[in-house]
């Protein structure tokens, strides 16, 4: 009997969700099923549905159950890459001809994807400031649209778009709405309650949680783009293995306690930053800091914190911003994020730097930082000494 944990709060439906303990052994945490195959008692007839991995694997469809309850949503699937996803959703919806409104600071494989795979295939693609609800309704306004794509927080600059409002008015014109939830997780936010049609992920960042694996996902509620994404998802192959999908059900259960350190950790340092704004920091953008432009419906739609990502731009340019980032002991100067260790990346010269020369272009005096769950005050030392050090030169 599958026990209904749809009552209970995140922090219970991310340990327990879909981990009832093996039926055969009682092992409390899921099998890792290392197997391609299954042997079918009768010809055509596997057992429970499993006849091939690719196609339906144990240990995948736990991790897929742990991440819909924890979204809230009916049908998740999980994908060996985050930006393979990405690709089944947008290549199940669209078709030659039609048209993605794209958010002006997404990430730059999102971008590289549609730009330089999808677009010479037919697509096309008008990017816009999407936290911004007027010029939503104006490009609305004056060219037709299949999708659009948003990411909330956004990466890098950490712009906030209002869910609910933007998926009201798409939905109005029969816009399909995508929110890339990967800086916020679904410990803190849930685009489906607020409107949105689907949510990817890449679950290599918070999700995994360890900077130990690579992978992604899809929820949404609606069958049929459901069924349209597990065709896609069989049909091309790009499925995580027995043990990735392992891997990330064990981050996964201790998601909400990690995402509220990393929030309380980010707010510390953000707060910390915007002190010594004039003193060799230009900038910060965090959406906890009052002062952040989309702060109040960061409040509003995120819940329990705002996250562990935190861009600054630096005085000096980008020379000091290559200094800055060289210079961190415990921040380790790498791409990717969501990890339980800090990490510091120059986006306009490492994960960003697919889309230099277009409108998504990054200032080059951003550093971006992925705050993790180490002691922040050790953090915040690391920090000051590397500024120092940037001042110094
Ligand atoms: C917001 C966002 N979406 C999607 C991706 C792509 O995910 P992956 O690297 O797992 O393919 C990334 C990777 O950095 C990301 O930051």
């Amino acid at each position: 009997m599958t026990i209904d944990y749809s009552k209970d709060a995140i922090a219970t439906r991310a340990i327990h969700a879909g981990q009832e303990p093996d039926p055969m052994t009682g092992a409390v945490v899921p099998p890792i099923y290392m197997t391609s195959t299954f042997k079918q008692p009768h010809v055509g007839q596997p057992i429970n549905g499993y006849d091939y991995s690719r196609s339906i694997n144990p240990t995948r469809n736990v991790f897929d159950e742990q991440l819909a309850s924890i979204e809230g949503g009916k049908h998740a699937l999980a994908f060996s890459s985050g930006l393979a996803a990405i690709d089944v959703v947008l290549r199940s919806i669209l078709r030659p001809g039609d048209r993605v409104m794209l958010g002006n600071d997404v990430y730059g494989g999102t971008y590289r994807l549609l730009s330089k795979v999808f677009v010479p295939w037919g697509v096309e693609i008008t990017t816009v400031d999407v936290s911004d609800l007027a010029a939503v309704n104006k490009a609305i306004n004056s060219e037709s649209f299949k999708l659009i794509w948003i990411e909330t927080p956004s990466n890098p600059l950490l712009a906030i778009t209002d869910i609910e409002a933007t998926a009201a008015i798409a939905h109005e014109h029969g816009i399909t709405v995508v929110v890339d939830n990967t800086f916020a997780s679904p410990a803190l936010q849930h685009p489906l309650e607020l409107g949105a049609d689907i949510v990817a992920y890449s679950t290599t960042k918070y999700i995994g949680g360890h900077s130990d694996v690579v992978g992604g996902a899809v929820v949404t509620n609606d069958d049929d783009l459901a069924a349209q994404f597990a065709f896609l998802q069989n049909s091309a192959g790009a499925v995580p293995s027995p043990f990735d999908s392992w891997i990330q059900i064990r981050g996964l259960k201790t998601l909400p306690l990690r995402m509220q350190r990393h929030s309380e950790n980010a707010m510390a340092i953000a707060r910390h930053l915007e002190s010594l704004k004039g003193k060799g920091i230009d900038e910060v953008w965090y959406p906890g800091l009052e002062s952040h432009p989309g702060h109040e419906i960061a409040a509003r739609q995120m819940h329990g914190g705002f996250g562990g990502m935190i861009s600054v731009q630096l005085m000096g340019g980008k020379a000091a911003a290559t200094k800055f980032a060289e210079s961190t002991r415990l921040f380790t100067l790498a791409e990717s994020l969501g990890g339980v260790e800090s990490l510091i990346e120059h986006p306009g010269a490492m994960t960003h730097a697919s889309v230099a020369g277009t409108a998504n272009e990054v200032p080059d005096n951003l550093v971006r930082l992925s705050v993790g769950i180490e002691d922040a005050n050790d953090l915040i030392a690391d920090l000051d000494q590397a500024l120092a050090a940037t001042l110094a030169e």
